[in-house]
């Protein structure tokens, strides 16, 4: 059964926290219009944590903008709904969105130094919005401060008060930049890249973290990554993003049993194993992502795909739904299908003989 792009990905799940329907969001540049969100479909329920992961320039980042309203100056939302907590919101504006931010959605980004400000106390940065949105004075929201200091396990919360942002470690101002959005108990915190910027140990407390205030709090999370590592342990569903649309969406642990589109394949194969011994390089995808002034007529990930066909490169695949409930994916000849079998074998057998395969995925990086 095929359906259209805004039935495939969201369900009637009674009363979702986020429901977003074909949304398009563009950009106006000189070379032409950027389509960065090209028709995104998809619900997230209360609570839920949500993983958005794709390559450089796939719209992870203007996707949760849109949902934010915090879209850069040339950028818009041209058609479609996102409704949170049943209204609508895709069309507020900034003004309005203010009411918004904070209370009911936070954002948390890659680099706590270009977000906090380096010249004003950390006791003052975590009070602020408990003052303007919460209506506190000086003395309880610097007490809850405190306290939230505390909740994102910083140790000395008291003395880290009265400190200023250079004075802590990169993973100290992650927390931080985590404390200030929990201030306000918002009903979905957004993470763009948060760990990013942190050696690995960091990493794994910080998604840690996130992950034990979402649950303490009932909170949703929506974590954007380039890594399905990071996402692997830490969500319940991934959505899965590929030139702006929205290719492949599933809860984790059927998306890593069960992928049906190469493209996340290919993402999977990037990762490295621990197995692997250390001069392992990381597996690239070779070709580049789509333009997104031009994209490909057909599939959009076409051009890159060991298993194309012709039907590819002319006819844009539709999201379907796979086999297990909340499972969604856009491909023609999905992963274990005949087909997709059929050119496996061959482009192994072409491989093994030093052949060069037609498209190449898992080049070293
Ligand atoms: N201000 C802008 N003006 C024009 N195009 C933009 C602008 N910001 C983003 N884009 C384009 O929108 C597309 C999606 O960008 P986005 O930042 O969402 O990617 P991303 O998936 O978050 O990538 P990354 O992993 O590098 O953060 C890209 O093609 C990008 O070039
Ligand atoms: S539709 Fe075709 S080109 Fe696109 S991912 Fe599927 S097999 Fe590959
Ligand atoms: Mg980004």
């Amino acid at each position: 059964m095929s359906l259209n792009v805004s039935q495939a990905a969201t369900r009637d799940s009674g009363d979702p926290l986020l429901e977003l329907r074909d949304v398009k969001t563009h950009f106006r540049t000189p070379r032409g219009i950027v389509r960065a969100v090209d028709g995104v479909s998809f619900t997230l329920d209360r609570g839920k944590a949500l993983g958005i992961v794709g390559e450089s320039g796939s719209g992870k980042t203007i996707l949760s903008r849109s949902i934010m309203g915090l879209l850069p100056p040339k950028g818009a939302i041209r058609s479609g709904s996102i409704k949170f907590e049943g209204r609508e919101i895709g069309n507020l504006g900034r003004k309005k969105m203010r009411d918004v931010w904070g209370k009911e959605m936070a954002m948390i980004f890659q680099d706590p130094m270009t977000s906090l400000n380096p010249l004003m106390k950390i006791g003052k940065q975590i009070a602020e919005p408990l003052k303007i949105h919460l209506g506190m004075d000086n003395t309880s929201a610097l007490a809850t401060a405190e306290r939230l200091l505390q909740d994102v396990r910083i140790p000395e919360a008291h003395r880290r008060l009265s400190q200023y942002p250079h004075e802590l470690s990169g993973g100290m101002r992650q927390r931080v930049m985590i404390a200030i959005a929990l201030a306000c108990g918002p009903t979905a915190l957004f993470a763009d890249e948060p760990t990013t910027a942190l050696d690995v140990t960091v990493q794994a407390q910080i998604l840690d973290l996130l992950e034990e205030q979402r649950k303490d709090r009932n909170m949703s999370l929506i974590l954007v990554t380039h890594d399905l590592g990071v996402v692997a342990g830490h969500t319940d569903e991934i959505a899965v993003m590929y030139g702006g649309q929205l290719v492949e969406m599933a809860p984790t642990r059927v998306l890593f049993a069960n992928m049906k589109m190469p493209y996340t394949e290919a993402l999977l194969q990037s990762i490295p194993k621990i197995e692997d011994p250390s001069h392992t390089r990381l597996m690239a995808i070779g070709g580049r992502p789509p333009d997104l002034v031009n994209p490909p007529r057909g599939c959009r990930f076409a051009p890159r795909c060991p298993y194309v066909r012709e039907k590819c490169e002319n006819e844009m695949p539709p999201l379907e739904p796979a086999e297990s409930p909340g499972h969604v994916y856009r491909c023609w000849y999905p992963v274990g299908s005949p087909e997709y079998l059929e050119f496996k074998e061959r482009n192994e057998q072409a491989a093994a003989a030093g052949a060069d395969v037609p498209v190449a995925i898992g080049g070293a990086a």
